[in-house]
């Protein structure tokens, strides 16, 4: 499909449409050992033998820490209205409870205030997936008490920042922790306990809902969501086992973490599975839901990929990753991730299907109606292979077909006579400023803009870099 030019884009996105990209604190960072930052359950994680490829460490990274006023020259100069950044729970609070870390919340002030200046609105993520360790020690989002944990530490960035940020996001992607990091184990914490993980999905529910309670009430007007991962899920086939084993995905994966935020219930799980979800019943108290359930500003999204879900434990081939944990993990489900033979793929193997995103949107209108508010897609991208090192800016056109397509895509569903006409399309966000650390895959998968040389560290804008720069700067025009 021939790429649609950035004057197309530009007229195309709404008056007030945000524009950004994103990145989060553990996978740029580094400076693990600085200013009183305590260790993550990630830090524990990536450093036990066989989790990350390659054996990476993330305790560099990005070392963003150091060079932020570098990195904000160049979200400077990419023109984008917003970035969304997290802070590093441990950073600010290096026990997940009691002393706050001074110089920690110091870092983060000094890059608001840099965004500020800059003219660029601060989107801040509080947790993304970097827990303090001794409350992962102490259980993590097994322990309820976490969700109080995080309360107060919400609280506390809402007094502190809240005259700076312009919108917060509570979690990033519950889904993905419960999935990876407790029932798979191929995220930290590295436990793999299937269907006993589900106490996960609760607490940090409840996280949220008291999380948005608390900014509500320590900060004046900034807006409040959280962020859920979602894929238009389908059947590999029209037999029922493919159709049942797919209902079954598509409600752990999608309607779980949604469902409960935006309707205060938990979803039908079809009958093969009802019994399993036992544990996740058990840890619902009275109340718990209509706290979930709090009004939200707006509800972030990430895409990147759609799912094909067949009966049995199937080939892993198709399946979204290349990691080796990952893909013994998936065995052991009884269902699995087709392949979807009719899309190129990223350097993940990730389907590219923008279509897709617009039937998200379709999906989210009919299932939330009226409850559904405004919509940012908080997160999409992609992984190309491309080398350690360069002499200049990396011509990587798949990925701006990428962007460009999938950006179209969700204009093209929301706008007036589209499929998902009604839903409010608030913004969208590029995953990710630079090449940094991509969890489990280590430094193998590249999602930046901008080029990193993990040996140097040195940035090097890539071509997408440029087009997102040039579609920013069109939009001004179109505007003007
Ligand atoms: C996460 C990011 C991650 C990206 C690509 C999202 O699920 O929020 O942290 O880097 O996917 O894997």
């Amino acid at each position: 499909m021939p790429r649609t030019a950035v004057d197309r884009l530009a007229a195309l996105l709404p008056p007030g449409f945000t524009l950004g990209v994103a990145t989060a604190a553990f996978q740029i960072e580094g400076a693990v050992d600085d200013d009183g930052r305590g260790p993550s359950g990630w830090d524990a994680f990536a450093h036990s033998p066989g989790t990350i490829a390659d054996g990476a460490s993330p305790d560099i990274a990005d070392d963003h820490y150091h060079r932020a006023e570098e990195d904000l020259a160049l979200l400077s100069r990419l023109g984008v209205d917003a970035y969304r950044l997290s802070i590093a729970w441990p950073r600010v609070q290096p026990d997940g409870r009691g002393a706050w870390n001074e110089k920690g919340w110091a870092f983060y002030e000094r890059l608001l205030d840099g965004l500020l200046e800059a003219g660029i609105r601060p989107v801040v993520t509080l947790y993304h997936w970097d827990t303090p360790l001794p409350l992962e020690e102490a259980g993590g989002w097994l322990s309820r008490e976490t969700a109080e944990r995080f309360s107060e530490y919400a609280a506390e960035a809402g007094r502190r920042l809240g005259d700076r940020v312009d919108q917060w996001i509570t979690l990033n992607e519950p889904a993905t922790v419960t999935l990876n990091g407790y029932a798979l184990g191929v995220h930290a914490p590295g436990k793999q306990l299937l269907y006993e993980a589900l106490p996960s999905v609760h607490h940090q529910l409840l996280a949220h809902g008291l999380g948005v309670q608390a900014l509500r009430a320590s900060t004046d007007d900034g807006k409040i969501g959280i962020t859920n991962l979602h894929a238009p899920v389908s059947a590999k086939s029209w037999r029922p086992f493919d159709r049942l084993h797919a209902g079954l995905f598509d409600a752990i994966f999608n309607r779980l973490f949604a469902d409960p935020i935006l309707l205060g219930r938990y979803p039908r799980v079809p009958w093969i599975a009802k019994r399993n979800f036992a544990p996740l019943l058990d840890a619902v108290r009275p109340g718990d839901l209509e706290l979930i359930q709090q009004p939200l500003d707006f509800y972030g999204l990430n895409y990147y990929y759609p799912v094909r879900i067949g009966a049995g434990a199937g080939p892993a081939a198709g399946a979204p990753t290349g990691h080796h944990r990952r893909v013994a993990a998936l065995k052991r489900l009884p269902f699995h991730l087709a392949d979807f033979p009719e899309f190129p793929r990223t350097g993940f193997g990730w389907p590219i299907a923008p279509a897709h995103l617009g039937t998200l949107l379709v999906q989210m209108r009919d299932r939330y109606g009226d409850t559904l508010p405004p919509i940012l897609i908080t997160e999409n991208g992609a992984s190309f292979p491309e080398p350690a090192s360069t002499d200049g800016p990396i011509d990587d056109s798949e990925r701006i077909d990428y962007l460009a397509a999938h950006l179209e895509s969700a204009l093209d569903s929301v706008a007036p006579g589209g499929p998902a006409e009604g839903v409010e399309l608030a913004g969208w966000f590029v995953w990710t400023l630079l090449d940094n650390f991509e969890w489990a895959a280590g430094y193998t998968q590249r999602f930046g803009l901008v080029h990193v040389d993990f040996d140097t560290l040195e940035r090097t804008p890539k071509a997408s870099f440029e087009w997102l720069r040039q579609l920013t700067a069109a939009r001004e025009r179109t505007a003007a």
